[in-house]
């Protein structure tokens, strides 16, 4: 059976990774969350302590880091330098510091000759700010999620609760607005829709509908065997 690629962009708490995550598991596919790459490289950028104004060496950083998704029980584990730092990465701190961190070209670079790498066979679901518009152009299948603001501080704020941590809900609004603006308004590979990506506003849409709309519009392609 043909195997194919999958591209989910969107925002900040859109409802990527949770859908990729069950979209892959539904298909067989492997998910690739490449939030948590650009997160693992910024962890390591604040555990060396450089200054996140600092390209040269953010940059040289992430190029002899090495990175790694596996798949655990509970999702994915990221691994940089074969440590587990999966809880590490969605410390506040690194949420605060990755989108400077991701604004760099050659970081970019770095991360999306692996992510290219990693889709070579098919079979996969990477999720992204830029995945349909620059590491996969020719993806099979594309998906722009999309969620009202009180929705994604709704969503933030549950996950973060699950994980022990208390933020009210103006915060999470600031943190995540200031993230969408960085993330669309920075030069290099800028958050945007595109133009051939299927836009599904997940507001009022519960996860097994957002999975099922996904994966009924893989079966579509796989199983007519074109585009
Ligand atoms: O899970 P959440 O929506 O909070 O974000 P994420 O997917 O973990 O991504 C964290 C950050 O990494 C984003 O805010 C972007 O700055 C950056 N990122 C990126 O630049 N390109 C990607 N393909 C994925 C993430």
């Amino acid at each position: 059976m043909r195997t194919i690629v999958i591209a989910i962009d969107g925002p900040a708490a859109s409802g990527k990774s949770t859908t990729a995550r069950l979209v892959a598991r539904r298909l067989g596919y492997l998910h690739i969350d490449t939030g948590a790459m650009y997160r693992a490289v910024t962890f390591r950028v604040l555990e060396e302590k450089i200054p996140l104004e600092n390209a040269d060496r953010i940059s040289a950083l992430a190029e002899k880091t090495q990175l790694r998704l596996e798949k655990g029980e509970n999702g994915l584990r990221v691994f940089v330098d074969e440590r587990d730092v999966t809880e590490q990465v969605r410390s506040a701190q690194v949420t605060r510091s990755v989108s400077i961190v991701s604004s760099y070209q050659r970081v970019r670079n770095v991360l999306v000759r692996e992510q290219r790498r990693m889709a070579e066979g098919g079979g996969v679901v990477l999720e992204g700010r830029d995945i349909g518009t620059v590491v996969l152009p020719n993806a099979d299948l594309k998906i722009y999620m999309i969620a009202n603001m009180p929705e994604r501080v709704k969503r933030r704020q549950k996950d973060l609760q699950g994980a022990g941590v208390d933020i009210d809900g103006v915060a999470l609004e600031r943190e995540i607005s200031e993230r969408d603006r960085l993330d669309s308004t920075r030069e290099a590979s800028p958050l945007r829709k595109a133009s051939d990506a299927i836009e599904v506003d997940t507001s009022g849409m519960s996860v097994e509908d957002q999975v099922e709309f996904v994966v009924a519009r893989a079966k579509e392609i796989i199983e007519g065997g074109g585009r």
